[in-house]
């Protein structure tokens, strides 16, 4: 599937899973003794509930952006408390409740909707509601998105076992714990003797050499930068031996792969047709990471790089500009 309709398939996804609003409140039960009849339930479920939701919410509930005349109509205490005026909904009594005389728009200067008024049906079937009693089968709070997304339920409780969450500290380097110069492995030494663990030995030289081959640019070592290796006795070899990798091509073709995997990079495209000048962008990937261009510049010229005059940075949209 071409990544771009991909993209939007989520994103309409995205959008299909969340609730609509208004939606988000499951018909709540009854508090005792207040039980709602089953008919007046369902009148409220189908008739009223919708409208509300559609038309008024928008000003009157609590994820409105601004709330209007004091009135919340997404909860059953809002539409008993009413608003700034006071009561808006006279239980039995149409014609002495207020928010029908809103919706009817019989005063000019109090017509709610206020841009559009509701079909005959719709007032009809409001006015009905107010007769019955104006059942509500509604109990629970509505929660504001915003306020329930930042709870400090995820703060608070999160900052306690997520190390990114917590403040930045230099930690006590553990000592007496192995005799590697390189504070990490007195770390991992460490938790391993308070699990009654025991490292095992160091590499030898040659399988060290070939790990790091591996990690670093993904080929094993040629025979000859073996015996280079196993010949230089220095006490920094190992360190050579990275610094020399970490420089190298081969180190951004190796981590280029991460990156071209994650956006499925291909020489083809789903058709198995050339994708022609693909490696264009392939090679600015692994151009960018061999002079390590910061991360944020690194994706900016991904999704913008076709505004850039410059060739190369219109390379980097290669991929985006195929999808
Ligand atoms: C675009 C925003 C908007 C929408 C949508 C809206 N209202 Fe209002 N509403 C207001 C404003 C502003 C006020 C306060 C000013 C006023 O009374 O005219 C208000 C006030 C009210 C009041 C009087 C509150 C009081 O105590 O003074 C009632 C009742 C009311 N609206 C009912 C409704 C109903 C029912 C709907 C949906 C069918 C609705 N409104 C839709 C903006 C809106």
């Amino acid at each position: 599937m071409p990544r771009r309709i991909l993209f939007l398939s989520i994103l309409l996804l995205a959008a299909a899973t969340r609730p609509a609003v208004g939606d988000e409140q499951p018909a709540a039960q009854p508090a005792p003794g207040e039980a709602v009849d089953p008919a007046g339930v369902e009148f409220f479920e189908k008739q009223i509930r919708p409208v509300l939701a559609e038309h008024c919410f928008g000003c009157h509930s609590v994820r409105a952006i601004k709330i209007r005349g004091g009135l919340l109509l997404d909860s059953r205490q809002g539409v008993v408390k009413g608003g700034e005026g006071g009561a808006v909904v006279v239980a039995g009594k149409p014609e002495q409740s207020r928010l029908i005389e809103a919706i009817r728009w019989t005063d000019p200067d109090f017509q709610m909707p206020p841009k559009k008024k509701l079909s005959p049906e719709q007032i009809e079937k409001f006015e009905q509601w107010i007769k019955q009693g104006a059942p509500d089968p509604r109990d629970a709070q509505p929660v504001k998105e915003s306020d329930a997304a930042t709870k400090p339920v995820i703060a608070e409780a999160a900052a306690k076992v997520l190390w990114v969450m917590k403040p930045v500290v230099q930690p006590e380097v553990p000592a007496g714990v192995t005799d590697s110069a390189n504070p990490i492995d007195a770390f991992v030494a460490a938790e391993y003797r308070s699990k009654g663990l025991t490292p095992v030995d160091r590499a030898i030289k040659p399988a060290l050499l070939r790990r790091v081959y591996l990690d670093l640019i993904g080929i094993p070592p040629s025979p000859a930068e073996q015996e280079a290796f196993l010949n230089d006795t220095s006490p920094d070899a190992y360190e050579t031996v990275v610094d020399h990798l970490l420089a190298g091509e081969q180190h951004g073709v190796r981590y280029a792969r991460h990156w071209l995997d994650v956006l499925r990079y291909a020489d083809a495209d789903e058709r198995m047709i050339a994708a022609q000048g693909i490696y264009l962008w392939r090679d600015w990937i692994i151009n960018s990471l061999n002079d390590d261009v910061p991360y944020d510049q690194f994706v900016r010229a991904q999704l913008t790089g076709y505004r850039s005059t410059e060739r190369t940075q219109m390379s980097a949209t290669g991929y985006r500009s195929k999808a």
